[in-house]
């Protein structure tokens, strides 16, 4: 079966960018292109798609799918350095969808998903490293521990390391599945969530350094945004959320930005029951005055 990524707010996100025929756009994070369709349909001939994303696999096969379109160029790039691979143009709309792709949740060898039994990566980047297997083999029990606490904001952090630590004292953890049955067993089972989630995520986020790309990212995106252009962004988690939320406050507060939306929009409850993945999303969309 083809493994398929549902665009989360779709329809939110093409109006609140405000398309016109002719507009430049850069999705930042155009993975599978579930946005970026959408967004073309939007563009006449003469716009153009800038698609940008980490994962090398994912540009190798949109190129294969969009890369007939002459309005489309596809860069294998962190968003983190948008402003050098946009080069010369200056974006009318620049969208961010933050975090994983089903797609990579299912992708094996990528150790993303608490039951792959294949590869403990967890990078965007398939090459980048320290990976997730390096890190919670070798890193000392108070850096996993604050990686786990200030990442995942998980209270059990400290019980999470040292079972990582006598774990790995008799044999390496390789795979995602033996990493998230460790955490399974140290910690105390909470409601229907998998008790590694909070884990998975904090190493996710330190090893792929996703904070700070998220405000190189958007201070990118604001040095190369056309006036009356439009920033969108998804995100999914507080710790994400809060970086978009204060950077976009701040530019409304010296009215060099608007918010479009004082609150951010969410997924309609018929979204979530289409697609259980879209329930914790939150978009934000400003535009430069
Ligand atoms: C949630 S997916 C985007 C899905 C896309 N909007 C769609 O509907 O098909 C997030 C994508 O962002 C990419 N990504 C994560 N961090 C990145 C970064 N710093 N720079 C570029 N891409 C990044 C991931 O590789 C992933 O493909």
């Amino acid at each position: 079966m083809e493994e398929i990524h549902i665009p989360v707010l779709l329809s939110e996100v093409v109006d609140g960018l405000n398309l016109k025929s002719g507009s430049v756009v850069v999705d930042a994070t155009v993975d599978g292109g579930g946005h970026a369709r959408e967004i073309l349909k939007k563009l006449g001939q003469e716009g153009k798609l800038i698609g940008l994303d980490w994962d090398s696999g994912m540009v190798e096969k949109l190129r294969k799918d969009l890369g007939g379109d002459v309005r489309v160029k596809l860069f294998h790039s962190n968003f983190s350095e948008l402003e050098k691979v946009t080069g010369p143009y200056r974006p009318d709309a620049i969208l961010f969808e933050l975090g994983l792709s089903s797609l990579q949740l299912l992708a094996s060898g990528r150790g993303f998903s608490f039951k792959s039994e294949e590869g403990l990566k967890m990078t965007f980047d398939p090459n980048q490293r320290p990976n997730a297997e390096e890190f919670i083999n070798t890193a000392n029990v108070r850096d996993l521990e604050e990686v786990i606490r200030k990442y995942g904001e998980e209270r059990f952090a400290g019980r999470i390391a040292r079972a990582i630590e006598r774990y790995r004292a008799r044999k390496r953890i390789t795979s995602a599945k033996e990493l998230s049955e460790i955490i399974s067993r140290a910690v105390p089972r909470r409601g229907r969530i998998n008790p590694a989630t909070k884990t998975f995520q904090a190493l996710r986020i330190h090893l792929n350094h996703e904070l700070e790309n998220i405000e190189n990212g958007l201070r990118g995106a604001w040095e190369i945004i056309k006036p009356k252009g439009r920033i969108a962004v998804i995100s999914y988690h507080s710790l994400e959320d809060r970086i978009v939320k204060n950077f976009f406050k701040e530019k409304a507060k010296n009215e060099e930005g608007k918010l479009i939306n004082r609150k951010p929009i969410v997924p309609s409850r018929e979204e979530v029951t289409k697609n259980p993945r879209s329930r914790s999303a939150k978009l934000r969309i400003l535009e430069k005055l």
